[in-house]
């Protein structure tokens, strides 16, 4: 979480810095500031809030300079107010960071004692107060590098120095950090995303990498202080990023965006005339993997839990998920036979890249499943596959989520037919239904008149629950998650047959349960499910692909999807449920794209 930036120009550099701020915001949007050296003194602005009060700030009072570093914040220490907002400057030096300093309550414990005094709650400052004591004896290299020393935990710095009003310094240890080129002007920059508008030309730094960048020129060094080179990588040119066009905001454009990026993925991976998927450079032996481990966060893990019952359908192999805050700590049996496949959207997720870290150190093979193909997770990992949805900006993953699903079905699919557990024209039906999917999500789409009238239930109510079972169980899961996380009401999803067990005591006169049961062979269970859930006053918006009128008697609301093939009834059933997560939101007049606590890219663990 947290975004950072930092210009050095021949230019002033505060209306570039908040752009970049602006494109950042889905890091973190609950405190911004800059700070730019000019005539020889720290400028620092800063304000808890969005990056429009920042600018406003800057409107009445301008930072000028022609160098710079600004901050967007999600709160870990203290509290999202001014004083917490970074940078965090001292008389001499001014620092932003991204990440958490796991010992910054000793350090700052002998700071004080050192008679010290810290403005902030932040566990940020104390890098600052720590530098501007090395600063007094050492060049701004030195001193950085040895309070990086001293410092435990995750980071990606930003620093400036009053002297020194040509040059910033940034490090990384755990958190990303990139570095963009452009003439007369250098960058830093949590991801590529904030310099894209600025330059194509970019180079990652790696954990214990320091860069010093001026207008002109950029070095790197390692932890040893050597100089290193890195490669200069040239960006894609994504045309459509940032733009919601006529929508009221991304999620909705993103959400209505799913026929398209669908359709682009089948394109890149599907040979339409061959029937067949093109997975190239695959770096093993299908027919040698023994198991499958599938691990991300959030709506990620949604996708690995879909793909679970995928890969079990479709293959002899044994599956299993995880979620990789657990994984990562958990002691694992690792196996040089098993595939690790990594699913994140951002590429930067701490967890998951600490749990492929982990693999990577053991030794096996791993895969990953990523939106962003610059990213640290894309680059860490022995095999990459883009799901091509084109940047995510929406908080609530959509797109993203769609585009897991499809690579996780199609790489199923073809482990099934690689290592001959599905005939080839099963394999091949499969991809002609798949091929049709883009037109199948156009009609579930359709759907948002009735999802429209359904949201109105959910106003007053206390909470609600989201019952499915098989390929529906992880669909309800994902259900409830968009519904929390937008709407801030209280959301279960369960699997349909355990609501026996514990949580039909819930069930109560005008409680909403959302049940997903399409035709497929849980169907009747679930139905039945749900007549439990009726007998005892919920109020039920079924999603089905079932005709049955009889079904549908005493269902509040039915939305009745297309007919595909079962094994696609994920895709089709997810779109309703992002429907109705929006509405509600929008109902309850939330912020939609910067939903409150959250942020896009979860970069602490
Ligand atoms: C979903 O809507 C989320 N905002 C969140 O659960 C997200 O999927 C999770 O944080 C993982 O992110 P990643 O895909 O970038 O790794």
């Amino acid at each position: 979480m947290c975004g950072i930036i930092g210009i050095a120009s021949n230019k002033p550099v505060s209306t570039n810095i908040i752009n970049s701020l602006k494109k950042l915001e889905y890091r973190g949007y609950d405190s911004a500031g800059l700070a730019t050296i000019n005539e020889n003194q720290i400028n620092e602005k800063k304000c808890s809030g969005r990056v429009e009060y920042l600018e406003k700030i800057l409107f009445k009072t301008p930072a000028m300079g022609n160098l710079g570093i600004g901050h967007v914040r999600w709160a870990t220490h203290g509290v999202p107010n001014e004083a917490n907002a970074h940078p965090h400057s001292s008389e001499i030096v001014s620092v932003v960071h991204n990440g958490i300093i796991e010992n910054s309550k000793i350090l700052k414990h002998e700071l004080e004692k050192k008679g010290k005094i810290f403005k902030s709650q932040t566990d940020t400052e104390v890098i600052t107060l720590l530098l501007t004591d090395e600063l007094k004896i050492k060049t701004p290299l030195n001193a950085v590098h040895d309070t990086l020393i001293k410092l435990e935990g995750s980071f990606a710095l930003g620093i400036i120095f009053k002297e020194y009003d040509d040059m910033i310094i940034g490090a990384r240890r755990g958190s990303p950090l990139a570095v963009g080129y452009s003439k007369d002007e250098n960058y830093i920059g949590s991801d590529s995303y904030a310099l894209k508008s600025m330059t194509n030309k970019i180079s990652y730094l790696d954990d214990g990498d320091i860069c010093v960048l001026t207008k002109d020129k950029v070095e790197f060094y390692d932890l040893s202080k050597n100089k290193i080179n890195k490669k200069v990588l040239t960006l894609s040119d994504d045309k459509n990023i940032a733009d919601k066009g006529d929508y009221k905001n991304f999620m909705i454009k993103e959400i209505f965006e799913q026929p398209i990026t669908a359709k682009n993925c089948i394109n890149e991976y599907i040979d339409k005339s061959r029937e067949d998927i093109n997975f190239y450079n695959i770096p093993f032996d299908a027919k040698k993997i023994n198991k499958i481990i599938l691990i991300g966060c959030g709506t990620a893990y949604h996708s690995c839990l879909v793909a679970k019952y995928w890969f079990e359908e479709f293959t002899s192999i044994e599956v299993e998920t995880d979620i990789a805050s657990e994984f990562r700590y958990r002691k694992i049996r690792f196996n040089k036979n098993n595939l690790y496949i990594f699913v994140s959207q951002s590429g930067e997720t701490a967890d998951t890249s600490a749990a492929l870290d982990l693999c990577k150190k053991n030794k096996v093979k791993t895969c990953s499943v990523v939106n962003v193909v610059e990213s640290t997770i894309a680059r860490n990992s022995d095999w990459v596959l883009p799901i091509h949805a084109g940047p995510e900006i929406g908080v609530a993953s959509t797109k993203a989520f769609i585009g897991q699903m499809l690579l996780l079905y199609m790489f199923s699919l073809k482990m099934g037919y690689l290592r001959g557990d599905i005939e080839k024209e099963d394999y091949q039906k499969k991809i002609s239904n798949l091929i049709k999917l883009p037109d199948i999500l156009i009609e579930c789409l359709k759907t948002e008149d009735k999802i429209q009238l359904v949201a109105k239930d959910f106003l007053n109510s206390k909470g609600s629950m989201f019952l499915g079972r098989g390929f529906s169980f992880p669909i309800a899961l994902e259900g409830a998650l968009k519904l929390k996380e937008l709407s801030y009401l209280h959301a279960e999803g369960y699997p349909a047959g355990e609501m026996k067990h514990g949580p039909l005591a819930l069930i109560e006169n005008g409680l909403p349960v959302i049940v997903i049961s399409p035709h497929d062979k849980y169907f009747h269970k679930t139905i039945s499910n749900m007549q439990e859930v009726i007998a005892r006053g919920g109020k039920i918006l079924l999603i089905t692909d079932s005709n049955d009128n009889v079904i549908s008697e005493n269902v509040r609301f039915t939305i009745n999807l297309p007919y595909l093939e079962k094994s696609l009834s994920p895709f089709l059933s997810a779109m309703p449920l992002q429907l109705l997560a929006y509405h509600v939101a929008l109902l309850k007049k939330r912020d939609i794209d910067k939903p409150r606590n959250l942020a896009k890219s979860v970069t602490v663990e």
